[in-house]
């Protein structure tokens, strides 16, 4: 990856986190854009190169994204690669769910999504192309109860990155999404004790319910995730636009 500058949304926790790391491993330089400054900051020092760096960035507003994305040109120079990784969810009954929750759930996951996007593509089509990854999931193609507008958000990121896709797919730029099943990350630390009321279990019960459903039997592993990523983001996958990929343990195959 030496020669690619990549922006990653969300790279404070998670799984934008564990892209980060392994990025800047296979020599990339890497943005993180959060805003949880304290973990942002110390996974720059824990990854201690001078090739990552931190932005206090909100990603639902386009001004701070296009001014964050000058610094990080400035820094490291043309931006070659996004990965929107920033979200948020929460579980719960359909006629419990406010509308607070559904203006920042789509903010966050697609709105977000949506103007980064712009921003990372009015770069790439002056300096001939890049990659964009949003990171979707599994409730981006298969409907959950308790979780209608996380879901909503997410059927969103799947028509976003395809209609985006198709239209710059001519102009070399590649818009591809994930769509991990679960991933323990602290987004299920949280999740884990909503989820446990949904079916009347201990919270410590859950993910082994889940892996009991999962025909691999296991959850998504970090390393799933990186893997499918480096592959998204470089020649590897050269010929693929407008594509996601299962990380499900055969869950779903659609
Ligand atoms: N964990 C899972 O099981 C799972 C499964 C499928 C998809 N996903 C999706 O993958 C992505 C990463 O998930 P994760 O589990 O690593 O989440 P996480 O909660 O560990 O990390 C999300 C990060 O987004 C940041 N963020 C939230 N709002 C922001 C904003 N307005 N501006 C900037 N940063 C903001 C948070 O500070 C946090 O660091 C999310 O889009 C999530 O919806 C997660």
């Amino acid at each position: 990856m030496d020669g690619k500058v990549i922006v990653i949304t969300g790279g404070s926790s998670g799984m934008g986190a564990a892209m980060a790391k392994a990025f800047v491993d296979r020599g990339a330089k890497v943005a993180v854009f959060d805003l949880n400054e304290e973990k942002g900051r110390a996974l720059v020092a824990e990854i201690n190169q001078p090739t990552a760096a931190f932005y206090k960035v909100d990603v639902t507003n386009k001004q701070a994204i296009a001014a964050a994305v000058d610094e990080v040109e400035a820094q490291f120079g043309p931006l070659t690669t996004w990965v929107n990784s920033a979200g948020v969810s929460e579980m719960k009954p359909f006629l419990e769910s406010s509308e607070e929750l559904w203006d920042l759930t789509m903010d966050v996951n697609l709105k977000a999504t949506f103007l980064c996007c712009q921003v990372a593509i009015e770069r790439m089509l002056k300096t001939g192309g890049g990659e964009i990854l949003n990171m979707s999931s599994l409730s981006g193609k298969k409907a959950s109860s308790w979780q209608t507008i996380y879901c909503a958000s997410k059927f969103g990121v799947q028509g976003l990155t395809q209609s985006i896709a198709k239209e710059f797919a001519d102009q070399n730029i590649r818009v591809n999404s994930i769509c991990p099943g679960i991933v323990y990350t602290e987004m299920w630390e949280k999740l884990k004790h909503q989820y446990a009321k949904k079916r009347n279990l201990d919270p410590e019960e859950v993910m082994d319910y889940f892996k009991g459903n999962i025909p691999m039997h296991r959850l998504v592993d970090l390393q799933d995730v990186i893997n499918a990523a480096v592959f998204l983001v470089t020649d590897q996958s050269s010929y693929l636009t407008g594509q996601s990929i299962n990380l499900v343990g055969g869950e779903w195959m659609d």
